[in-house]
This record gives structure tokens, C-alpha cells and sequence, in this order.
């Protein structure tokens, strides 16, 4: 209904002008039917009334031989109010008296004369008049002598008058009443739809800013079913911001640990798509977290790792079980970087019976398995080791009598010649034999006490046990260390710093190289007023990049893939940082030298070990390593 007001307000007041408007005309229409059947009742009575009152009157004067009396009587009844004319008649209709003044001119009309007929004695008769006229008429008799009529016509305007009387004080009724009725619905309406604004303007505010709380509480104003309802809103808002406050805390609860949890955290959903994961699994994957949202997995991970994680997070969803302890492996994106993931996915579920999301938690074990490995290899070393010292230690007596043979040959038998030559040559490789299963046993039986050793000693002994490797590649050798310094060490340990560090460079350097062994008393260069030993290990090998330079004192940091443990250097800072010293590496890579031509590339490391170190307490100090 498109003419029907939308606002309550209007609503009520149309609904209420409509009802009374249709009650106050019925009722008036009653009413005025009633009054009219009242008026022409009560007309009738006081016609019937004026006209047995007049005919007892023309009887009275009639009676006392006073005829003027009677038109006198005609003339007081035609002022009464309600009677617009009287008349008395002779019993053949000729009008005697009128109570309008003129009664020669009267007459009866061809209704009132037909009435004659009908009266009875004794008794008026009433009829109606043409234009709805209502006329009396009673007969004067005196004694049984019938003298006349009297007739007593009505007056209708005086009945209209009363009618209207009724009629105007209906219409102003009813309009007293629409308006206090109006006025009352307008402060009634008005006041269910105040509060109810307020409570819809309340209800977009919240729907438009639903973290503001500007707006609330909304003010209740009414003490009605209203006013209770807005008091339930307010309620149910507050329990609704508190409920929104303990989410909000929880969700930054969540935030927080999945940025900042040490675990790689990711989630997907049933096709397998990212939808959220954690900077240390971006971190992992190495491709940054804003690209990882809304890709699959083969579109971000290397073959079968992106298979095999794909297995589980779909096993996920058809099982609604978790998987747990999964291991994988791949290829780092740097070369010779292998890394293992411990990886267990769990279903999500957001109803009971729904899995909405798959989450994984990965776990970077590639630390662990290199330490693992570096362990496994270092106990087999140990093994090789203490078997190669006993090999040693036994090949020593044999050898001995060889010696003994050798040194019985030359001194005693007849040699000549050749033979003696051969007999030299003999002697000259047993010694070389002799010299290297000492040192294989001097490596295994180190001191577990600090000694005064002789570095040149303690030099040689790790270079001629590379010597092999030194001829093969033809590398060529320095050495610049004066044969009587000496140093308060571990000699064993610094031993250890030496073959890693000349290890390293036979690793780094091609056939036709060179290596440079050099000690030389010293100061420190960092604090002049202390005195030690500064060694450098130098070589013209393939140096090593910013990176590879950056880390290589890193526990399991190699580039020698499965050669390389990746312990060497950083268990030689431990030993060197535990004498009180420090170290510092220099490097040109062969790539940069591509950028600078004439200048080799290669590495030199220095240490320094000073003199005064404090060697019976264990060292608590940092490493310190300076590039
Ligand atoms: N002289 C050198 N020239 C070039 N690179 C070197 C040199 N010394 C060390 N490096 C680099 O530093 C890395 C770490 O060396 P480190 O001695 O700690 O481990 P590793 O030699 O790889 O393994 P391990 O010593 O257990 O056999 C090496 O993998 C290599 O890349
Ligand atoms: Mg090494």
C-alpha cells in the first residue's frame, strides 16, 4: 500500500483517524436518524396536543357565547414556537379564525377538508401536509352540536433547528475528540519511535564501525518495554565487544606465536593452497611469505618434496587425522646445503565434523643430522685413529729389527757397490716408515697437559703427514719458523689447529700451488703490552667468497658436500679462543680476481697465541674471530 505511512508515528495516527472517522459517522448517522424520528414523533404528540388544546379553548368561548375569545385563542396558539399556523374552521371547512391575520382569504386545502371526515369527537387526528408537513386537526363540539375545527399546523423549522443543534454539536464533538485523540497518539507514537531511532541509529553504528564504541551505551530514556529493550541491546553489545576484546586477544595471541615460534607453521586449504604460513617457514622454503599465499605447493617447492608434502596434507583432509613425524629432505637452493625437515600436519576443524584447514609444523632438523653425521664420522675417525696407532705401535719392533738388520748389514758384511747403495736406500725409506708411524702415534697420544713444545717440531710433524698429498699435487711449501721457538700449549690441540688449517688449504689449492707455514714470535696487535706467537697459514687456492668467509667458522658450515664435516675451523677458534687467543682469515676468491686480473686469489689464516695464557683454567671467554 503505497499511500500507508511507513513510521509508526504516522502509522497510529492514520490507523486512529480512519477508525474514529468511521465510528463518529456511524454514530452520527444513528444519531440523527434517532433525532429525526424523535422530532416527528414529539411534532406529531404536541400537533395532536395543540389541537384538542384549541378545540377545548373555541368549546370554552363558544360555550360563554364569546366567539372573539376563540380567534384570540387562534392567535396565542400561532405564537407558540413549534406551530406555524392555527386555524379554526365551521364544520363545512370555512376557515374563521387563522393565526395569520387573514382569515377571509383562507381557505382549506382539498388534504385538510379530506381529513374532516376522519375526525372523531373527542379526539385530534394528525396528517400529513404536502412538503412533509404535519397538520392537527381536533372537532369543537358543544354539548353533541358539532361547532367547528381547529387545526394547528406545525412549524418544521424550529424541529430542523433542534436536528441541526444536534448535527453541530455531533460535528464539534468529534473534531474536539480527533484532535485530543490525535494529540495523545502523536505523544504516544512519539514515544515508541524515539527510543526506536535511537536504537536503529545504535544498530547501524554498530554494523557501520563495529570496533568503535563511541555510540554505546545508547541512552534508555523511556522506563517501558521499550526502554527494556534498549537496555537488553546495550547489554548484548557490551557482551558482544567483550566476547570481540577475547578474541582479539586470542588472535594476536596466535599472531604472535606463529611469527614468532622457532618452528615453520603453514596452513592450507582443501586444494592445497597456502593461505597462511610463518616468516620461518617462508624462511625455509626461501621465497618470501607474501608469495607463498594462494600457490600450491608444486608451484613454490622442488620436486618430490612438493609430492610428499602434498601426500600428507591431502591425507589430512581424506582422514581427519593428524600425520605425524614425517622426515624429508631436499637440496638447499646454495650448493652443498642438504636439509632435513621433521614435519607433522594436523586437520583443523572449524565445526565438529569439518576440516576446514590443513596446518603443518615443520621443524629445520638439517643441524641435528649434520651434527649427527659429523658424530658418527668423528667416532669412526676415533676408531680409525686408535687402529692406525696400534697398527703404528706394532709395525715399530718389526721395524726396529729392520734397522737393527740394515745398520748389522753395512757395518758388518762385505758390501760393495750397489749393494751398499741398495742397503742406503733401504735404510733411508725404513727411516721415512719409522717417522710416520711415530707421528701417527704422537697424534693419538696427545698430552693432557700443557707442555712447553717446539713449534718447528710440532709443524713438521702435521706438514709430514701430508706430505703425501703436498707431492702429489706438487704444491710447493714454505716454511718460515725458527726451529727453536718455542710455546706453553696443548701441543696436541695446536697440532689439531695446523693439520685442519693445512688440510684446507691442500683441499682449496690446484696442482702447482704454494702454502706458506710461518711462526714468528710477536705482539698483539690488538694490545701491544702482550707477547706470543703469530702463525699464518697461507695459499694460493681458490679463496673463498663474502659468504663462504662470513660462516666458515660456522659449526657444519662446508662446501666439501659429504667430504666435509664442517667442524674444522670452528673446533680450531674453540682451541685457539681457549689458549687466550684469536683469529683472522683474509680471502680473494677466483671470482673476484676475475674482476682485479694479475692478483692471485687465495687465503691466509693468522692466529695468535700469546704467552702468557692461562691455560689451567678452562676458558670461559666467546670465540672471537675477526675477518
Ligand atoms: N684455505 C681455504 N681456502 C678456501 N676455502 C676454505 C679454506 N679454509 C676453509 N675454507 C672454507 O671454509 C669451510 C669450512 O672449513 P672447515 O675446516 O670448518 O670445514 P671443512 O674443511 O669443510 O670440513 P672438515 O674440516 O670437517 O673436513 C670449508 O668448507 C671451505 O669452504
Ligand atoms: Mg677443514
Amino acid at each position: 500500500m503505497r499511500w500507508w505511512p511507513r513510521s509508526i508515528r504516522w502509522q497510529m495516527l492514520a490507523g486512529l483517524l480512519l477508525i474514529e472517522m468511521i465510528s463518529i459517522s456511524l454514530f452520527a448517522v444513528l444519531l440523527i436518524r434517532r433525532q429525526t424520528n424523535e422530532v416527528y414523533t414529539h411534532a406529531r404528540q404536541r400537533v395532536a396536543h395543540h389541537a384538542a388544546s384549541l378545540a377545548m379553548q373555541a368549546r370554552e368561548a363558544l360555550l360563554q357565547e364569546r366567539p372573539g375569545w376563540v380567534g384570540l385563542s387562534v392567535k396565542m396558539m400561532g405564537t407558540a414556537p413549534d406551530v406555524a399556523v392555527a386555524k379554526v374552521s365551521d364544520p363545512a371547512g370555512n376557515v374563521l379564525f387563522t393565526s395569520e391575520g387573514d382569515s377571509d382569504q383562507a381557505t382549506l386545502t382539498a388534504t385538510e377538508l379530506s381529513q374532516i371526515s376522519l375526525v372523531r369527537h373527542g379526539e385530534p387526528t394528525v396528517f400529513i401536509l404536502d412538503h412533509d408537513r404535519w397538520e392537527g386537526v381536533a372537532a369543537v363540539y358543544t354539548g353533541s352540536d358539532l361547532r367547528g375545527f381547529a387545526w394547528v399546523e406545525d412549524d418544521r423549522t424550529w424541529a430542523l433547528s433542534q436536528l441541526n443543534t444536534v448535527l453541530h454539536g455531533t460535528i464539534l464533538f468529534s473534531i474536539i475528540w480527533i484532535t485530543a485523540s490525535a494529540l495523545l497518539v502523536l505523544l504516544l507514537a512519539r514515544s515508541i519511535s524515539k527510543p526506536l531511532a535511537t536504537l536503529h541509529r545504535g544498530t547501524r553504528a554498530l554494523m557501520d564501525s563495529p570496533e568503535s564504541g563511541g555510540n554505546f551505551p545508547l541512552p534508555v530514556g523511556v522506563n517501558n518495554e521499550i526502554g527494556d529493550l534498549i537496555e537488553a541491546f546495550n547489554r548484548m553489545v557490551a557482551s558482544i565487544a567483550e566476547q570481540r576484546s577475547g578474541l582479539n586477544d586470542t588472535l594476536s595471541l596466535l599472531d604472535s606465536m606463529l611469527a614468532n615460534a622457532p618452528i615453520g607453521l603453514a596452513f592450507f586449504d582443501r586444494s592445497c593452497r597456502f593461505v597462511r604460513v610463518n616468516q620461518i617457514f617462508a624462511t625455509m622454503t626461501g621465497v618470501s611469505l607474501s608469495r607463498h599465499l594462494g600457490r600450491t605447493l608444486p608451484e613454490l617447492l622442488p620436486q618430490p618434496v612438493a609430492q610428499q608434502l602434498e601426500n600428507a596434507v591431502l591425507r589430512v583432509f581424506a582422514e581427519q587425522e593428524p600425520v605425524r613425524n614425517l622426515e624429508l629432505t631436499g637440496q638447499g637452493s646454495k650448493p652443498n646445503r642438504p636439509w632435513t625437515w621433521l614435519l607433522s600436519a594436523y586437520p583443523v576443524f572449524t565445526t565438529p565434523h569439518e576440516v576446514r584447514w590443513a596446518g603443518i609444523i615443520v621443524l629445520d632438523a638439517s643441524d641435528r643430522k649434520r651434527s649427527e653425521e659429523a658424530l658418527r664420522r668423528a667416532e669412526k675417525l676415533a676408531v680409525t685413529g686408535r687402529l692406525a696407532a696400534s697398527i703404528a705401535h706394532e709395525i715399530n719392533n718389526p721395524l726396529e729389527a729392520i734397522t737393527n738388520i740394515l745398520f748389522l748389514l753395512r757395518n758388518f758384511c762385505q758390501l760393495e757397490g750397489p749393494a751398499l747403495n741398495y742397503v742406503g736406500m733401504a735404510e733411508y725409506e725404513v727411516r721415512r716408515i719409522t717417522e710416520i708411524t711415530q707421528q701417527t702415534l704422537r697424534f693419538y697420544r696427545q698430552s693432557t697437559l700443557p707442555t712447553r713444545a717446539k713449534m718447528a717440531e710440532l709443524l713438521d710433524s702435521v706438514l709430514s703427514l701430508y706430505q703425501g698429498r703436498l707431492n702429489a699435487l706438487n704444491i710447493l711449501v714454505e716454511r718460515d719458523y725458527d726451529p727453536e721457538m718455542d710455546l706453553f700449549c696443548f701441543a696436541g690441540e695446536i697440532r689439531q689447529v695446523f693439520a685442519n688449517l693445512v688440510g684446507n688449504s691442500i683441499d682449496a689449492t690446484a696442482a702447482g700451488g704454494r702454502l706458506l707455514v710461518r711462526a714468528r714470535r710477536s705482539r698483539n696487535w690488538h694490545n701491544p703490552s702482550q707477547t706470543g706467537v703469530r702463525f699464518s697459514v697461507a695459499d694460493t687456492g681458490l679463496g673463498m667468497d663474502s659468504e663462504v668467509r662470513e660462516r666458515a667458522f660456522e659449526a657444519f658450515f662446508t662446501t666439501k658436500e659429504v667430504t666435509g664435516t664442517g667442524l674444522g675451523l670452528w673446533v680450531s677458534l674453540e682451541i685457539i679462543v681457549k689458549h687466550g687467543g684469536f683469529a683472522h682469515v683474509r680471502s680473494r676468491s677466483a671470482a673476484q680476481n676475475a674482476t682485479l686480473p694479475g692478483k692471485t686469489s687465495g687465503t691466509v689464516f693468522q692466529f695468535f697465541i700469546p704467552d702468557d695464557a692461562d691455560l689451567d683454567r678452562e676458558n670461559t671467554h666467546p670465540p672471537q674471530l675477526t675477518a
